[in-house]
C-alpha cells in the first residue's frame, strides 16, 4: 500500500513523496510582471521543506490575462529569466517544480489596463465586472498565448507545466454555464463548453512535444461539496467529464480544486474539504490526481493516499505557516 512518503513516478520524473506545495500567489512582481529575488527565495524555502513538488503561482499568459498588476507573468520571452531563477532555487533545494499558466478572464481586479475578456458579456459572479464577449479571433489568440507561455515554462527549466482551469478564471468561465452563454462551437452543451480547454491542451502539447508532463488545475464544480453558492453552476458530474477528457488527452496530473467558489470557499472549513471532489475524479480517471484544500494534519494526508482518494496531496497554508510540516509529518507517521 502507498503512503505519504512513497515515491511516485510521473512520466520520466520521480517524486520523492506525495506532498505537493500548491500554487500560492505572492503578488510581488515588478511593473513588467517579473518575479524578483525575494520570490525566488520564497520558493527555495518552500522547496527546502521536503515536499516533492512545488507548483509556482499563476503566471499570466498575456496582458489581458492578468488578474492583478502585481501578478507574475510569462507573456513574453523577457519573463523567462525571473522564472529560471525560481526553478533553479527550487531544484537547488531538492524538489521538482511546475509553473502554472493562466488567463484570468473577467475574474480580475478593477482598473486593469487591458481589455476584460470572457466567453460572454455576462457579469462575472465573483469580480462583478462586465466583460467583452470574445470573438473567435480572441479565442485563437488565447490558445496561442497558452502555447507560447508553455514553451517559456520549458525554457525556464521547470519540470511540469500546469494549465489553470479553476477558481473562476477564463478557461473555467468557458466550462461554466453561468458565464458561458455562447451559441457557437464553444458553448451550448457541456462538450462545447469544454472545447477551449481541450484546444489549449492540444496547443500546449504541440509546443512542448512531450518534454514536460502536463498538469491541469481543474475546478470541477462551481459550488462547494455541501451547499450552493452559485445555483445553476458547473456540476461535479460535468467537472468529472472534463477530467475524463483531460485524461484521454494525455494530461499527467489532474490537480483538483473548485471553480467559481474558489479554492477557499466562504463557509467551508474542516480537514480536506474538497476530498469528495478528488474521490469523484480518481474514480473516473487513470491519470494521477492531487487532493488539495484544508489539509493540515499529517494523518489526513496519509489517509488520502492510503485510501486511494488521490495520488498526491496539496498542503498549502499549513506548510507555508510551518516549514517543518513535512519533517513533523514524517515523525508523527513514523516513516
Ligand atoms: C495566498 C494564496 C494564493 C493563492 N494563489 C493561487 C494561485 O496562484 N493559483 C491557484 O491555482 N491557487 C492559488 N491558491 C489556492 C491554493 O493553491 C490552495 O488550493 C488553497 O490555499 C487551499 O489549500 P490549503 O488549504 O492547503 O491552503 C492560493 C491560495 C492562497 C492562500
Amino acid at each position: 500500500m502507498n503512503d505519504l512518503f512513497s515515491g511516485l513516478d510521473v512520466a520520466e520524473l520521480h517524486l520523492a513523496n506525495r506532498i505537493v506545495v500548491p500554487p500560492m500567489a505572492t503578488e510581488q512582481a515588478d511593473a513588467e510582471g517579473n518575479p524578483g529575488p525575494a520570490t525566488a527565495a520564497r520558493y527555495g524555502s518552500l522547496a527546502a521543506t521536503g515536499a516533492a513538488l512545488v507548483v509556482v503561482e499563476h503566471s499570466a499568459v498575456s496582458p489581458e490575462g492578468r488578474s492583478s498588476l502585481q501578478q507574475i507573468s510569462l507573456a513574453t520571452d523577457a519573463h523567462i529569466a525571473g522564472h529560471a531563477a525560481i526553478a533553479a532555487a527550487i531544484h537547488a533545494a531538492g524538489a521538482l517544480c511546475a509553473a502554472q499558466i493562466s488567463h484570468a478572464g473577467s475574474n480580475r481586479g478593477e482598473g486593469m489596463p487591458a481589455r476584460c475578456l470572457a466567453p460572454s458579456a455576462v457579469e462575472n459572479p465573483v469580480s462583478h465586472l462586465m466583460p467583452e464577449e470574445m470573438s473567435t479571433g480572441d479565442i485563437a489568440s488565447v490558445i496561442r498565448a497558452f502555447g507560447a507561455a508553455a514553451g517559456r515554462v520549458r525554457e525556464a527549466g521547470y519540470d511540469f507545466v500546469e494549465v489553470h482551469c479553476a477558481h473562476g478564471y477564463l478557461l473555467g468561465e468557458f466550462l461554466s454555464p453561468l458565464t458561458n452563454h455562447r451559441t457557437d462551437v464553444y458553448g451550448g452543451t457541456p462538450a462545447a463548453r469544454r472545447r477551449l480547454l481541450l484546444e489549449v491542451i492540444e496547443e500546449v502539447k504541440g509546443v512542448i512535444h512531450g518534454d514536460l508532463p502536463l498538469m491541469v488545475r481543474l475546478g470541477v464544480a462551481d459550488n462547494p461539496p455541501t451547499f450552493q453558492l452559485y445555483p445553476g453552476g458547473l456540476t461535479l458530474d460535468e467537472g468529472v467529464e472534463a477530467a475524463r477528457a483531460l485524461d484521454q488527452a494525455g494530461v499527467a496530473i489532474i490537480d483538483v480544486s473548485a471553480a467559481m467558489c474558489g479554492s477557499r470557499p466562504p463557509g467551508v472549513s474542516g480537514e480536506a474539504y474538497f476530498r469528495p471532489f478528488a474521490e469523484a475524479v480518481s474514480a473516473a480517471v487513470h491519470t494521477h490526481v492531487i487532493c488539495t484544500g484544508g489539509i493540515t494534519r499529517p494523518q489526513t494526508a496519509e489517509d488520502i493516499i492510503e485510501s486511494g482518494t488521490a495520488d498526491l496531496v496539496g498542503v498549502g497554508r499549513a506548510l507555508a505557516a510551518d516549514h517543518a510540516w513535512v519533517h513533523k509529518a514524517r515523525e508523527a507517521l513514523r516513516h
